[in-house]
């Protein structure tokens, strides 16, 4: 039986029989389980490898990396589970992770053990299987024993009920990833003080292992880079369903809803769910950065930015944007901007290869924007002048920056210091977006009015290879005619 308490919903409406004549009935006849335990995962040696990483970086620590527990929606009704990034990162357990588990790095004198503390199956002589909707077998499935994860990951496992002694245990060289889950890291703090003997704690271990994980995933290893293939090509099927579909999207007054749910619908059944909320973006709205409400129609004479990713199992997304002339072809002043931003989207790609730094890949976007923003007299000044950072005219278009690393995160390694991000040198294996655009707000005075209301981004995941670079999303159409010939396979109207 498990050791760990098990959380229960609320008895209000509990129809679940009490007698002991139920009880005992339902405890027997059930048949013994065949548990053939799998081979290690394709992703265990690489995780292990990552574990060694960060073993090195916090000699004598004991780390405390958890997966998090779910996180309510409303009322007794959770979201989707979704364990913490660098909890998946260093076990290799993805969607199918068991929340409220937790990694623990014991140290040793040559490094550290790890074991990963996990609410295992709970056997016939617990009630939980059938009286707890929570996370009862019956309610939610089964979960998998100790023995199967173990082999699995190619990790030591132990029942969640035996982390209570390491809590115990947490002394001043105890480190947790605090954003991991909040009710065991006030837990971790309270020993802590005692430990110290102090009525303040010294958090900036804890912020240096959050810094470490997020770095550690700046260069991707040849799992992640497949990873994200895979990604990449689950999410064209996605953007195909939709140009399939478009004729049904723009019948329906609530057309970008359809759009997110035909991309979603491919996402579900290729992969895990989406990386991040799918946007929908049509006509005006593609103006608007993160538009997620997706209730607009989509109308014929629009353009729709569509920017959308598949999670895989393994939580490894892609991050994809790509804007179509909802009626087949575009307007002259549709494909002049549209054919900016993939200049801009172009120039930005030419560049990369190791050792530059990642701050080129935006400034080389916006020498494009600012030149082509000024060509079309849409600047007060030059475009040389507008690229003084003490100007920036041109960024009135384009807020956004042109590229963010992309891998377990949509927007991944989101705590990497800034010298190695922003001014950071490229490396290969990383894997990141280039992602400019260009959005006239309808009520822009500052530009003519054939301009406003266009919203035109294009968004490719690039990897960085030993010699430059290479388009992951090269398959998906991107030039104007290549959209517009993509259009027309699908029926649009050429
Ligand atoms: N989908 C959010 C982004 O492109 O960063
Ligand atoms: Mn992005
Ligand atoms: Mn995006």
């Amino acid at each position: 039986m498990a050791e760990s308490e098990a959380p229960r919903a609320t008895e209000n409406r509990s129809t679940t029989p009490v007698s002991s004549t139920f009880k005992q009935y339902i405890s027997e006849h059930w048949a013994e389980r065949a548990d053939a335990l799998p081979q290690p995962r394709e992703q265990a040696p690489f995780a292990a490898a990552r574990r060694a990483a960060i073993s090195a970086l916090h000699p004598g620590k004991r780390l405390i990396i958890p997966a998090g527990a779910a996180k309510t929606r409303s009322n007794d009704t959770d979201y989707a589970y979704r364990a913490h990034s660098a909890f998946a990162h260093l076990t290799g357990w993805g969607s199918d992770s068991v929340a409220g588990s937790v990694l623990v790095l014991e140290p040793t004198p040559d490094g550290h053990d790890a074991t990963l503390y996990f609410r295992e199956a709970a056997g016939r002589d617990s009630d939980e299987f059938y009286a707890n909707p929570e996370i009862g077998e019956f309610w939610t499935g089964p979960r998998p024993s100790l023995a199967h994860v173990a082999a699995d990951l190619g990790l030591a496992t132990r029942e969640l009920g035996a982390l209570g002694a390491v809590i115990e245990a947490v002394d001043a060289d105890t480190v947790i990833l605090r954003d991991g889950d909040r009710d065991l890291t006030d837990q971790v703090d309270g020993r802590r003080l005692l430990a110290a003997d102090t009525e303040s704690l010294e958090t900036d271990a804890d912020a240096e292992l959050a810094r470490n994980l997020s770095e550690l995933r700046l260069v991707k290893d040849a799992y992640e880079i497949r990873q994200m293939r895979l990604a990449v090509a689950a999410t064209k099927q996605g953007f195909d369903d939709v140009i399939a579909d478009l004729g049904e999207i723009t019948a329906h007054p609530r057309g970008e809803r359809l759009v997110e749910g035909t991309f979603n619908r491919r996402a579900r059944a290729e992969g895990n769910t989406v990386g991040y909320d799918t946007i929908a973006a049509s006509g005006p709205h593609a103006c608007i950065l993160h538009w997620t409400r997706n209730d607009g129609p989509v109308a014929a004479g629009d353009l729709i930015l569509v920017d959308a990713g598949i999670e895989l199992d393994s939580l490894y997304t892609a991050d994809i944007t790509r804007t179509l002339p909802v009626g087949g072809t575009f307007t002259e002043v549709q494909r002049r901007v549209y054919e900016a931003v993939r200049e801009a989207a172009d120039a930005a790609f030419a560049i990369v290869r190791p050792g530059i730094r990642f701050r080129q890949i935006h400034e080389t976007a916006m020498a494009v924007i600012a030149r082509r923003t000024a060509e079309w007299g849409l600047l007060p000044v030059s475009a040389e002048e507008s690229l003084d950072p003490a100007q920036q005219y041109h960024r009135r278009y384009m807020v956004h920056g042109t590229s963010h690393h992309l891998g377990i995160d949509v927007h991944d390694c989101a705590q990497a210091r800034r010298e190695l991000y922003l001014e950071g040198e490229l490396e290969a294996g990383m894997v990141f977006t280039i992602e400019p655009g260009l959005y006239f707000q309808p009520d822009d005075l500052t530009v003519p009015e054939e301009y406003r209301g266009i919203g035109v981004r294009i968004e490719d995941n690039i990897l960085v290879t030993e010699s430059g670079a290479e388009n992951l999303s090269i398959a998906i159409p991107r030039t104007a005619d290549e959209v517009e010939a993509w259009l027309a396979r699908n029926g649009r109207a050429g």
